[in-house]
């Protein structure tokens, strides 16, 4: 049973897409199964530069199956604008597959979204506003509209409107904005269940299938383990499971498929949005490593804030995903920077040793990270391909990775381009 899953190891835009489309030249199906359009995922290919939301990263490969599973929040606008604009560019979405289990992102999400951000002042959780909490809010309430329903006018109409009235009460009267108007809504994504219908199939059965016929499937993780609904940094986290185990509950396969999962992460740390963050930067050495990394989101553009690496969060995530190899981008970016900082371990402010990334943000506040300096590099090092052909200091470097996180270092990237990037 062949199957790896990719996921990220910290906040997520670890340089998942890039591995994925690297892997995904050995696999025959790809699969993206939670989030929506709140992930963006960079490919770049002969200078061509894509930006994939939704779509599964396999999708540059002309044979390749690309499914959105059950767990996958789908807004169709955004997937019908994606498919389009990949269309025009000449990459052909013939092979792409939605679940029809997978929830509809409404209108009334996204509006939702923003709303409930603003209510929430400066707490606000730095949300992409694409209505990812409000769509999983309600498929967890058991009132969202599915796939199935999006493409089956009749069913739609009905659901629809229940569920947009019920959606307007709430815009009206909590949040004093105006209500949308449901009878444009639903016409519109009606048209747009007309051109999805074809694509939907049961990807559950689509995976086992090619399983069973000894096909490599990859499992394409979006966000990064420290957004975990529940093994994150909650409440600062996304609304699903972008850990290992959220592949098998978001397409419907058992965790017998899998036999190799890979965390993704940056040579050094980033998050978007709020919440804490051990290891950040906001000096200027942290201004250093964003302009240097282009640290700036993929999907809103903002600003991405950037600290040292901390392997107290790489070891929470090779115990939560089960990692068989880590994958470190973006060693090129740490260049010229002088000593290189890793955070090995927190110390709490009643003077105890942290080594486990707390489960509590009141916990979290109270501990400090303990850095060792490691001697840094100045050399180019994005034309290395191999570990041989990086300086030594680099060598070290990934070699302390490993010994502090106790998982093989079996990819690194050296740069964004698809062969920028070597095995170990
Ligand atoms: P994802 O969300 O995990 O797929 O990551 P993003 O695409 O949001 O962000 C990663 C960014 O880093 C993209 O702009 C990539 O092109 C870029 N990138 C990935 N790997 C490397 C690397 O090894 N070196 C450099 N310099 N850039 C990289
Ligand atoms: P990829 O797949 C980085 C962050 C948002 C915010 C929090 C909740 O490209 O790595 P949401 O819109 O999901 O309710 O926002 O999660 N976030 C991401 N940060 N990369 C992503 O995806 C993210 N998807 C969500 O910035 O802090
Ligand atoms: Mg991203």
């Amino acid at each position: 049973m062949p199957a790896g899953i990719v996921v990220g190891a910290q906040w997520g835009d670890e340089g998942k897409g890039k591995i994925i489309d690297i892997l995904a030249s050995q696999a025959e199906v790809v699969v993206r199964s939670q989030g929506g359009n709140n992930a963006g995922h960079t490919v770049e290919v002969n200078g061509e530069v894509y930006k994939l939301r939704l779509i599964p990263s396999g999708i540059l490969y002309a044979g390749t199956l690309c499914c959105i599973g059950c767990g996958v929040v789908v807004d169709p606008k955004v997937l019908l604008g994606e498919i389009d604009s990949l269309q025009a560019r000449g990459i052909d979405c013939k092979n792409l597959r939605i679940d029809p289990r997978a929830h509809v992102i409404m209108p009334w999400h996204p509006a939702l979204d923003g709303m409930k951000e603003k209510a929430l002042g400066d707490q606000n959780i730095g949300t992409t506003h694409s209505g990812i909490g409000p769509c999983y809010m309600d498929k967890d309430e058991r009132t969202g509209l599915r796939m199935y329903d999006l493409c089956h006018p009749d069913i739609f109409r009905e659901k629809a409107r229940r569920a947009g009235e019920a959606k307007n009460a709430l815009i009206e009267k909590i949040y004093g904005e105006a209500p949308l108007d449901l009878d444009s809504i639903i016409e519109e994504y009606i048209a747009y269940g007309e051109r999805i219908r074809p694509m939907l199939a049961d990807v559950s059965v689509l995976v086992y299938d090619a399983l069973k016929q000894d096909k490599r499937v990859l499992f394409e993780g979006a966000q990064g383990t420290l957004l975990d609904i529940d093994i994150g940094t909650y409440p600062f986290v996304t609304s699903s499971h972008p850990i290992s185990g959220g592949a098998c509950i978001g397409t419907g396969i058992g965790p017998t498929a899998i036999d190799k999962v890979t965390g993704v992460a940056k040579a050094y740390t980033t998050r978007v949005g709020s919440g804490p963050f051990p290891t950040e930067l906001f000096d200027e050495m942290g201004d250093r490593i964003r302009e240097a990394g282009h640290e700036f989101g993929t999907v809103t553009g903002r600003s991405r804030r950037v600290g040292w690496l901390d392997t107290v969060i790489l070891r929470h995530a090779v115990r939560t995903n089960g990692l068989t190899g880590l994958c470190i981008n973006k060693l090129d970016i740490l260049a010229g920077l002088g000593t290189l900082r890793v955070c090995t371990a927190y110390r709490h402010k009643d003077g105890h040793l942290v080594e486990e990334f707390p489960p509590a943000l009141e916990e979290l506040a109270l501990c400090e990270p303990i850095y060792e300096d490691l001697p840094g590099f100045d050399e180019d090092i994005t034309g290395c391909r191999s570990f041989e052909d990086l300086p030594e200091n680099c060598q070290r470097y990934i070699e302390r990775i490993e010994a502090l996180t106790g998982c093989p270092v079996t990819m690194v990237g050296v740069g964004p381009a698809r062969d920028q990037m070597f095995d170990r």
